[in-house]
């Protein structure tokens, strides 16, 4: 089955609303591009100009870089998914590696994450991904294996029509080193498999599983190349317009 390959920017703590605004200037001009290429194209900004970028769009996605589980309450500092899709979102990442080690966010409390996503109906991008410390072991696999177990703990087929994966191998992120093409498609290979035997095969070729970790202009269409690697999660590189057009140009 063909899946329309899909480049996801991640801004993490980058671009004010001015940078915002500037970048928004370009979302016509990035979704025509992306149309004409027969890719899809987003953003994730930081919740200070969620809004504004959601309404200035033009054709591209919008998500929200984290989510909180709770509807509302108590938790200082957070977001709830009510407030992401009232901003404009369609959906959040979920597990950025970053929120993993900084935040001490389990997967568990991703799993939280993702069904209170999916229950709003809003799409759950679900990053997964080993240390250096597990890639020099040899665990890899493993780490994904219970990464992807945990994390999609009672999703339903039907509800996973609105989950993407990205593997985004820690040691790659924001680096430079990035993961060899041949390692990318093994990884994403071995996710879609997990996803064949936990749900079905129509599911595993459904889902859209990318790689993250140091996409570059210069690099991703070697990965794009992969069969199973169904687009890009990208930090540095889709700060700007000019460099993000670059990347779907490059593809
Ligand atoms: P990077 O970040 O492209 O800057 O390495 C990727 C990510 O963290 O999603």
């Amino acid at each position: 089955m063909a899946r329309t390959k899909l480049i996801f920017g991640n801004w993490k703590m980058n671009n004010t609303l001015a940078q915002a605004e500037v970048f928004c200037k370009e979302a016509e001009s990035i979704s025509a591009l992306a149309e004409k290429k027969g890719v899809e194209a987003g953003v994730a900004p930081t919740y200070l100009s969620l809004a504004y970028v959601a309404s200035h769009k033009a054709g591209l996605n919008v998500y929200a870089e984290e989510v909180h589980y709770a509807d509302h309450g108590a938790f200082t500092g957070n977001v709830s998914v009510g407030m992401v899709k009232e901003a404009g979102a369609t959906g959040s990442l979920v597990g950025h590696s970053e929120r993993r080690a900084y935040e001490k966010e389990t997967d568990f409390d991703c799993n939280l994450r993702i069904k209170a996503l999916l229950k709003a109906g809003m799409g759950a991008m679900y990053c997964v991904g080993e240390t250096q410390k597990e890639f020099d072991q040899g665990w890899t696999k493993d780490i994904i294996e219970s990464q992807i177990s945990t994390g999609l703990l009672g999703v339903s087929e039907k509800d996973l029509g609105l989950v993407t994966i990205a593997y985004e191998p820690v040691w790659s992120i924001g680096t430079g080193k990035n993961a060899s093409e041949a390692i990318a498609e093994d990884i994403c290979g071995y996710i879609r498999s997990l996803i064949e035997k936990k749900y079905s095969e129509a599911a595993a070729n459904k889902i859209r599983i990318l790689y993250g970790g140091s996409v570059k202009p210069i690099n991703i269409h070697g990965y794009l190349a992969q069969e199973d690697v169904d687009g890009a999660l990208v930090g540095g590189a889709s700060l700007t317009s000019d460099s993000f057009k670059e990347l779907i140009e490059n593809i």
